[in-house]
Formats: C-alpha cells, structure tokens, sequence
C-alpha cells in the first residue's frame, strides 16, 4: 500500500484532524492522491452532528463496493467510525479500519497491522489523556492555519452526540500551543484559528495553569501574528476577561461565534445548555459594549422536541435584539445515545421546515441591513483568492465577512504576481446579505 485519499466531512475540527492525518501518513511513506480510484487505501473522515451528515459516508462507501475486490482498502475515520464502531464492519463488509479521533495517536501502529493483512484494525476507545499533536501536519492553506488547543467536550447538551464521538475534554499546555503558535509564524503564517468544540473550558494542565483568556491574549501577542480567531465558544463558559482580551489585543478578531440554539429558556434548559436567555444576553451586551466592532454569530436549532410556536417566536425576538452577522441555522435531528430522544413531543418536519424558512427570511433582512453600514467604510482583508468569473480579489475582513475587490494596479494575478496572503484596506462601496464588495485603497488613491 502505498498510495491513500482521503474525504473530510463535518467541522474545522475534523478538517484539521485531516490535515495531521495526511502529515501522519506522509511521514510513513505514503502518497496522497486526488480521486478514490487513484488510491490503495480510501479514507473518509466523517461526522455524525446530524443525521445528513452520517448517511454521507455509507452512500460513498456503497458507491465504491465492488472495487474493494480489487485490491483497495477503506477507513472510516472520524465521528461516523467513533459511534457506530464495529457495526461498520456489518454494514460495509469491504472497510478494514474503524477509528475515532481519540485515537490517532495510534495510527501508524493500525497502518501497519493494516499492511500485515490485518482485516480489521479498530481504534475505539478514549483510554488516552493525548491529544493528537504531530510535528507532521500538512496543512492545505499556506497562509491561514488551524491550531487545536482542547479535543472532546465535558457537557451534555440534550441533542448532540459530539461528547459521545470525541470523549472527555483533553487540553494541551499553555507550551505546547504557544510553540506551535510562533513556529507557525516562523514557517510564514499570519492568522490563526484556535480550535476546540468548547474553546472557553480550556485549562492548561500545566503549573502555569492559563485559563482561555490568557491562552487567547499571549497567542495574540506572538510577534509577526495578524490575526487570531477563535471557534467554538459555548456561553456558559464565556467570560468577560475574552471580551477585554479583545479589545485590547489588536491581532484578536473582530468576530465571535456563540451558539445560542435558542431564544426561550424553557427551551434552554431542556437542551441542558446551561445558561438562561438573559445570561446570554449579558454576553452580547459585554461584546456590544467595547470598543471593537466585534460581528457575531451564532447556531439556532429549530423544532427542538417540545419547542412551541411562543418558544420560537422567542427566538425570532432574540435574534431582531442581537442583529448577528450571520447564523446557521438547523433542523433539530434525532442522535443516537442522546437524551433528547426520549423528550415527548418531536415536532413535525413540515413544522422544522415552516420554522427554517421564517427565521432564514428574518436573519437574511437582519443581515442586509449590518452589511450595508459597511458602505463607504475602509476595511482590511486578508487576500484568499481570485475569482476568474467575476475579476475580482477575494479577501476576508477581520469580522470575518468576505470583501470581495478589484485593485486597479493588479486587476488579476500574472505571472508569480498575487495578492494572496497579503493584507490591504479596502474600501467598501456594496453590500448584499452574504458578502461586501469594494475597491482596493492604495497610497495614490489616498493622496488624490
Ligand atoms: N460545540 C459547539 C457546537 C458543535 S456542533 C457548541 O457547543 O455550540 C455545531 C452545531 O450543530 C451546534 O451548535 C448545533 O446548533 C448543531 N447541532 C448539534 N446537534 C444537532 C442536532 N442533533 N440537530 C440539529 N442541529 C444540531
Ligand atoms: Fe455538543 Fe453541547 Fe458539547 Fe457543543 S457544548 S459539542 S453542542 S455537547
Ligand atoms: Fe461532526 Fe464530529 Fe465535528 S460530529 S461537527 S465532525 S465533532
């Protein structure tokens, strides 16, 4: 075996996770190829958060069955491989590798029982207090890079079967992630995003024993980094000591992403969330109160079991109160293991359906109107692309908008010349729901 592809599903922590494993097998000798076809050993890096999502892997791995015969072998990696473990084997008799995320640490031990003809190698259990740090990480953006400081997830949220598919929280040290952070800069990179499915627990098992705040503010501070960001935040565990941070640190990111799920708190506490509406809301006020123009964002679930028509309009209060910049909205989904599928009262899915569209109409009005106070004003992007189609650059806002904009001195990329990677203030003159779009502001322009 020597060559392997690999598919990602799911979240940046899964994306990640990809990008050490591919690091991990290059270091083993392997060769990464670009379709299934091409490739000995066939991966798939899964994710189970809804029911969607799962049903993904066992259509690509029914859509390659028959070449299994021939010589190929298949991994199920991942949430997917962490929750339905063994039973892969029943349902795709063709897969040799089942392994959740707790224990990659192990992968070059299970790739060569793989190579030794073993036909079914596991990797199941959360045994380990590790996480997955590899000096080997082949990370697909020269310029932006991912950064895990926490893996697993301690609370219980009634619907979610993230704590069941990536086991109990495990931080690195304050050292650890701080020497990452600035070889990263070394090797060239100016952002950061700090990964963890609940970033605001992190506790450094060190003496040291930095709480996130403290890990957010020191990243910030590395000489030569530009921005940082950091996702997912859970409001329980959101202090103000994040919204100082902030506000003093320049290369912090104007933007944060905290899930709500829900505006009424009846609901609240039947998910197990934790907090109240109004302990939410004193988190945006925090964020509403600083200097920074901080965008925020946030997850809604619709037709949670037993949300009625009062608790969802609730939600549509809280959202026209926040204004976010932007939200991701999801039908609720039954999980297996979760306790939310004992609840009485599972809501239709015409119902999910009525209520997705109401409250994507509303946001989408909300999101026009945030936009368009951006015209006329000069923002800095970090330049990510060019698109052919339209002519123009494609960069990214610290708020994390896309600006989309031309630059008269460079109108395309030529020969070694590009913008990406590099920063420039732009000035804003369009705005739709989705994006910004605008003009490069260079020193000429400045003068004239
Ligand atoms: N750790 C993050 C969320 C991770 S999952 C947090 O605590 O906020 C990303 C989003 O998927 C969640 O915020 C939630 O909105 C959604 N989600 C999780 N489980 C779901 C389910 N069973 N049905 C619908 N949406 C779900
Ligand atoms: Fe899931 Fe809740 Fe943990 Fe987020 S905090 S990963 S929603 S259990
Ligand atoms: Fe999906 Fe697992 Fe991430 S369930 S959202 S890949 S943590």
């Amino acid at each position: 075996m020597n060559t392997f592809y690999i598919e990602t599903f799911g979240c940046q922590m899964n994306a990640h996770d990809s990008e050490k494993v591919v690091g991990t097998l290059v270091q083993q000798g392997y060769t990464q190829v670009e379709t299934p076809e091409q490739a000995e050993l066939v991966l798939y890096n899964t994710c189970s958060i809804r029911d969607k999502a799962e049903q993904k892997v066992f259509h690509r791995l029914g859509q390659f069955g028959r070449a299994a015969g021939k010589g190929k072998k298949f991994g199920v990696l991942g949430c997917v491989a962490q929750q339905e473990g063994e039973k892969i084997f029943e349902r795709a008799p063709h897969v040799s590798l089942v392994a959740g995320s707790a224990s990659y640490t192990k992968l070059p031990e299970m790739l060569v029982q793989l190579e030794s003809g073993n036909r079914r190698v596991t990797g199941l259990t959360f045994d380990s207090a590790e996480t997955f740090d590899t000096p080997f990480t082949r990370r697909d953006n020269p310029h932006r890079a991912y950064l895990t400081i926490i893996e697993g997830c301690d609370k219980a949220c009634a619907y979610c079967v993230v704590p069941f598919t990536r086991g109990p929280e495990r931080s690195r040290t304050s050292e650890s992630v701080m020497r990452e952070a600035t070889g990263l800069v070394e090797r060239g990179y100016t952002e950061v995003q700090l990964l963890g499915q609940n970033v605001n627990s992190y506790r450094d098992p060190s003496p040291a024993g930095w709480d996130f705040a403290q890990l957010l503010a020191e990243t910030g501070k590395t000489d030569g980094m530009r921005r940082v960001r950091f996702t997912t935040s859970h409001p329980r565990d959101f202090v103000r000591e994040i919204v100082q941070a902030i506000d003093e640190i320049p290369a912090l990111c104007n933007h944060v992403h905290l899930p709500v799920q829900s505006g009424s708190t009846a609901v609240l506490n039947r998910m197990q969330r934790l907090y109240s509406r109004d302990e939410y809301m004193r988190r945006i006020e925090w964020m509403k109160s600083t200097r920074r123009d901080i965008a925020i964002t946030t997850d809604i679930i619709v037709g949670f079991p037993g949300e009625t028509e009062a608790d969802f309009e609730e939600t549509l209060r809280l959202i026209d109160e926040v204004e976010y910049d932007s939200m991701f909205i999801f039908k609720y989904s039954r999980r297996p293991n979760t306790s939310a599928l004992e609840y009485p009262d599972h809501i239709p899915e015409e119902e999910k359906t009525r209520r997705f569209q109401i409250l994507q109409e509303r946001q989408r009005t909300i999101q026009m109107r945030r936009n368009s106070n951006y015209v006329g004003r000069s923002e800095e992007v970090h330049v990510e692309g060019y698109n052919t189609a339209t002519g123009q650059w494609i960069g990214r806002t610290s708020q994390n908008k896309t600006l989309n904009f031309v630059d008269a001195s460079l109108p395309a990329p030529s020969g070694d010349q590009t913008h990406v990677g590099k920063y420039f203030d732009v000035l804003v003159t369009r705005a739709t729901p989705n994006s910004l779009a605008g003009e490069r502001v260079t020193l000429r322009a400045r003068l004239q």
